[in-house]
This record gives structure tokens, sequence and C-alpha cells, in this order.
């Protein structure tokens, strides 16, 4: 399956299906380490807002979310610095944590917010991504929970975007090189 978006071709590279499957995964792994008791997540939005919603349906009614606005990404690649909106920390206190990202890179985004998030009123902080790229990660923080490692490819579809298209895709397509 190819595709084009703007002026650049991209091929599938993770199924609908098996992005359910990794979705069920997660889902148990997070309530067998932490549990849905006092959970909330983190939807780095924009990217996260389809793989946290579908996380949710997978998990009992009780967990909470939360968003935040997260920018470092200009078309292909990163800027070097990271934009937050504000986090409203009261909604946070006594709960366990859990950022939810689309793709961590090069862990600015999600290392950024978790020193905004580190404070002793959160109960536990941890993270999940759907996708995450180990050879272009230079964070310090653990990413507990993972959905796929994957090379440093583009990547598009369910949630992730190039120039604020393709976000509606089922499966996730890689750049055509
Ligand atoms: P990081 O801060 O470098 O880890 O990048 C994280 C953010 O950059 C993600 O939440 C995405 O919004 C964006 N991003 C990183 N890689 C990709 C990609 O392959 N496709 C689309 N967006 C990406
Ligand atoms: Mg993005």
């Amino acid at each position: 399956m190819e595709l084009r978006i703007l002026d650049k071709e991209f091929e599938l590279f993770i199924s609908e299906n098996d992005i359910n499957y990794a979705l069920d995964r997660l889902a148990l792994e997070i309530l067998e380490k932490i549990g849905s008791d006092k959970l909330t997540f983190i939807c780095v939005l924009k990217g996260s807002f389809m793989f946290c919603a579908d996380l949710m349906k997978r998990l009992p009614a009780q967990v909470c979310v939360e968003f935040v606005f997260a920018k470092s990404y200009e078309g292909l690649r990163s800027t070097g610095n990271v934009r937050l909106s504000r986090i409203h920390k009261k909604t946070l206190q006594g709960r366990h944590v859990i950022i939810v990202e689309d793709v961590v890179d090069s862990g600015l985004t999600v290392n950024a917010l978790a020193k905004e998030l580190d404070t002793p009123d959160v109960t536990s902080l941890s993270v999940c991504t759907l996708l995450f790229k180990p050879n272009a990660y230079r964070g310090k923080i653990k990413i507990d929970f993972v959905g796929f490692e994957i090379p440093n490819y583009f990547v598009v579809g369910y949630g992730l975007d190039y120039y604020g298209e393709g976000r509606g895709l089922r499966s996730i397509y890689k750049i055509k090189t």
C-alpha cells in the first residue's frame, strides 16, 4: 500500500492489526505494573490523540486523562526545542501519571514533560509510547512501555502527521527513500 502526502511518498509500515495487538499488550502491561487505581494519562497533543483514546478503551473506566500541547517538530525534523502548554498540576496530586506519546524520537519532548511533572505530589511517573526510535533517543529517562521499536524512519498515520496531514490514517506509513 502506497500513499502520497504533499510532496512525499509513503509506504505501509505497521498495519492496523499490528497496532491493535500492541494496544492489547500495552494495556495489560500497564495493568500489571501500575494497575488502574488513581491512574491519569497525559495525552501529548496533537500526535497522541488516537493512541491515547484507543489505549483508554482497553482500561477500566476510572482511568483519567489530561491533555498537554507539545511542539518540537517542523515538517520532517526536530527544531531542537520544545514548547509545552500549561499543565494543571493540581489534578495530578496523588495520582500515578503516565505520559502517553505517539513517538519518542530525540526524547526532547518527553524529557521536558517529565521534568515538569516530576514533583513530590505525583505518586509515580512513567512513559508509554506507541513508537520508540532508540537510535535517535538522547534522553535520560526510561521509556517504560513501548509499542514498537523502530529505526529512524519518518512515519505518518494513526495520529502522526506530515505538515498536519495523515493523522487520520488507520495504519502507520514510512517515508519512501
Ligand atoms: P522528540 O521530542 O524528538 O522525541 O519528538 C517527539 C515529537 O516529534 C513527537 O511527539 C511527534 O510529534 C514528532 N515526531 C517525531 N518523529 C516523528 C515522525 O516520524 N513522524 C511524525 N512526527 C514525528
Ligand atoms: Mg507532530
